[in-house]
């Protein structure tokens, strides 16, 4: 039997391995969605994903394994590159465009209408850290692990793009590599990257405080639920992260705003 490599990098899944030219994640209520996804991915010929080649005898999903650079921890230098950035930004981009047509399948969690911006209308990614980005050449290629794909609009999947690799978090709370990214600039890069259009532009920032607040009570409630590797990241003190990055994007708004808009 091929051998079974551990692959350490989330917070949430035990268990994923590589065999080969393969990794194994053992299956979860999102499965059925993520599936859908990676099926209508490979249908539509889109090259930044894994490709679902079935499940295994022991029951977890099957996929191939991409080759490439993926961050760890600590976060290497290169994370706080602009142009990987930007990169990550083309990327996400690149799969919003063709998961546009799909829609909201069965098995998408209901629509959230309450919050700024405009309504999700199709499946993102929604989890594009850099354990989850995959590079050759210094240019994100890929992007792994769907687990958290759920309905979108751009402006959120955006958002969650600012989040990691535009470093819009207080200063104390990024990762040692991130802490002299200026967020105003990063973040206008990222966005001109991603190629928002000028409404879409102006609701980044109130979408990103909407969904600092909706993650809190998400993460509170999942911990208490479903326990496991949510309620340690709880009781490692998430939740107060979430609140300061809440305090930071209130106090930093204008200057977020007036950096994107120039
Ligand atoms: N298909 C793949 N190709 C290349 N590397 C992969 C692949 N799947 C996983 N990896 C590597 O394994 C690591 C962990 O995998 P993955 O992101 O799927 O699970 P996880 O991060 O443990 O789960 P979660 O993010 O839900 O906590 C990744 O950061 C990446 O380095
Ligand atoms: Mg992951």
């Amino acid at each position: 039997m091929t051998e079974e490599i551990p692959l350490l990098g989330g917070d949430v899944t035990e268990g994923v391995v590589r065999v080969g030219e393969t990794v194994r994640r053992p299956l979860g209520d999102h499965s059925p969605l993520v599936h859908t996804v990676l099926r209508h991915l490979e249908v539509v010929g889109f090259d930044g994903a894994p490709r679902l080649l079935g499940i295994d005898e022991q029951g977890r999903e099957i996929l191939t394994f991409v080759d490439g650079e993926v961050a760890g921890r600590p976060w290497p230098e290169w994370v706080a590159d602009e142009e990987r950035a930007c990169s990550v930004a083309r990327l996400a981009r690149r799969l919003d465009d063709v998961m546009l047509p799909l829609g909201l399948p069965d098995g998408a969690e209901p629509v959230d209408t309450q919050g700024p911006g405009p309504v999700p209308t199709f499946v993102g990614h929604r989890d594009f850290t850099p354990e989850n980005t995959v590079f050759r050449d210094g240019q994100a290629v890929a992007v792994i692990d769907f687990d958290l794909a759920g309905p979108v609009s751009r402006v959120q999947e955006v958002s969650n793009l600012l989040l990691w690799w535009g470093a819009w978090m207080p200063v104390p709370d990024r990762e040692p590599v991130m802490q002299e990214v200026d967020a105003a600039d990063r973040g206008r890069a990222v966005v001109r990257a991603y190629g928002l259009d000028a409404t879409e532009t102006a609701q980044v920032v109130p979408v990103a405080r909407y969904l600092a607040e909706r993650s809190w009570r998400r993460m509170r409630d999942r911990a208490r639920r479903d326990g496991g590797g949510w309620a340690r990241m709880w009781d490692e003190g998430v939740g107060d992260k979430i609140r300061r990055r809440q305090a930071w994007l209130a106090e930093n708004a204008e200057d977020l705003a007036d950096a994107l808009r120039s």
